[in-house]
């Protein structure tokens, strides 16, 4: 196992480092020239893509960030209609579908029951079924009508990292390519494409920036609750930060809309919660900033991360992200969230790859 682990001290440290290579793995051969996508493994479907009104995500857990994401990337570059809903309720939901619908399934296991009973709900309504899974000729793969894999490699670590990035970066590319074929080649398409290749670097100079990281972990070391915020894109991030944080650490940690904290979250605030904070979307950075200085003004430690030209206030700690397309930064803040997870669990000296009570793929309901 130690040969296994090459070095690292556990397997969540070592798949947190391999996302450089998982994401270039996953983005080679998909891209041309810098101005097209291409997924061969879409072609049984493509003369579909013009008949969609509406487009389901659905997965488990941190898959289910993944979707979030996607979503909201889909319906910004195609127009497309999206929802997004956790396996367990589109099961046994009453969702409306028929073949009009696209329903884009995403499991790293390509196992988990509750994803693939509503894959088999979808697919005899008649949607067109799109599988994103890591586990070459798993069930969802080989039972969904197209599937595109994250080249992720084999994850090992039950709290789920490089398969979470190459899941947003393989959802990126699906919305990519349908809006290219729509004829939908907007300005946001022509800049994601260009900045898409440099995510392996620049998840490389993140990387370099481990012992920040680690810093910040301390605020959390004694701490029963924290509180993550964001917004739009952010809000997903912060949704699969905090998962992190209470599947390795047992920490309590919740994500929160952060313009939603007026309605309630803000009452837990008291002097030492500690909240941590994404802000990494031009359009609506300084919203949430401004609900961070609420946070603040009850006493709250604060961890953000934004972006340079963003004026923060008193903040605790600041992390400038890379100047990037802005949908792409949903990618990159997963890298810090996932290690003040990993060095927050560390400081506990919990089992990080091991976690209690929780399996890697659960596939039984
Ligand atoms: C389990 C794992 C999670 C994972 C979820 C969905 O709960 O512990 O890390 O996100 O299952 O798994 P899947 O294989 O479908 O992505």
């Amino acid at each position: 196992e130690a040969a296994q682990k090459d070095g690292y001290d556990t397997f969540m440290l070592k798949e947190i480092h391999e996302q450089p290579h998982a994401i270039s793995e996953t983005l080679r051969g998909r891209i041309e020239n810098k101005e097209r996508i291409i997924l061969p493994e879409l072609d049984v479907i493509k003369s579909r893509f013009k008949t969609f009104n509406k487009a389901y995500f659905i997965a488990c857990g941190t898959a289910y960030h993944a979707c979030l994401s996607g979503a909201n990337i889909l319906e910004r570059l195609t127009g497309i209609p999206t929802s997004t809903q956790a396996a367990s309720e589109f099961r046994y939901g009453e969702p409306i579908i028929d073949e009009k619908t696209l329903c884009i399934f995403v499991s790293q296991s390509g196992e988990t029951a509750d994803t693939l009973a509503a894959l088999r709900l979808a697919k005899a309504k008649k949607a067109t079924v799109i599988a994103v899974a890591n586990v070459l000729g798993s069930t969802i793969s080989r039972e969904a009508t197209a599937t595109i894999y994250t080249c992720a490699g084999p994850e090992i670590a039950v709290a789920s990292t490089k398969a979470y990035t190459t899941q947003v970066i393989v959802l990126l590319l699906l919305a990519m390519y349908i809006a290219q074929t729509l004829g939908k080649k907007s300005e946001i398409y022509r800049d994601i494409i260009k900045d898409i290749i440099l995510l392996p670097k620049q998840i490389k100079n993140i990387l370099k920036d481990e012992k920040i990281f680690e810093k910040y972990a301390n605020y959390l070391k004694k701490q029963h609750d924290a509180y993550y915020i964001g917004r739009n894109l952010d809000y997903a991030s912060v949704l699969e930060g905090a998962l992190k944080l209470k599947e390795v650490s047992y920490i309590h940690a919740d994500a929160y809309i952060a313009g939603e904290l007026k309605h309630g979250p803000i009452a837990l605030i008291e002097k030492g919660s500690v909240v941590i904070a994404v802000a990494t979307q031009p359009h609506i950075a300084t919203k949430t900033i401004s609900n961070i200085q609420e946070t603040i003004a009850r006493g709250a430690k604060v961890i953000l991360f934004t972006l340079s030209n963003e004026e923060a206030g008193n903040v605790d700690e600041i992390y400038y992200m890379p100047n990037i397309n802005p949908i792409l930064q949903a990618i990159l803040v997963a890298v810090p969230l996932q290690l003040i997870a990993y060095y927050a669990a560390k400081l506990k000296g919990c089992d990080v790859d091991k976690p209690r009570n929780l399996a890697k793929s659960v596939t039984v309901e």
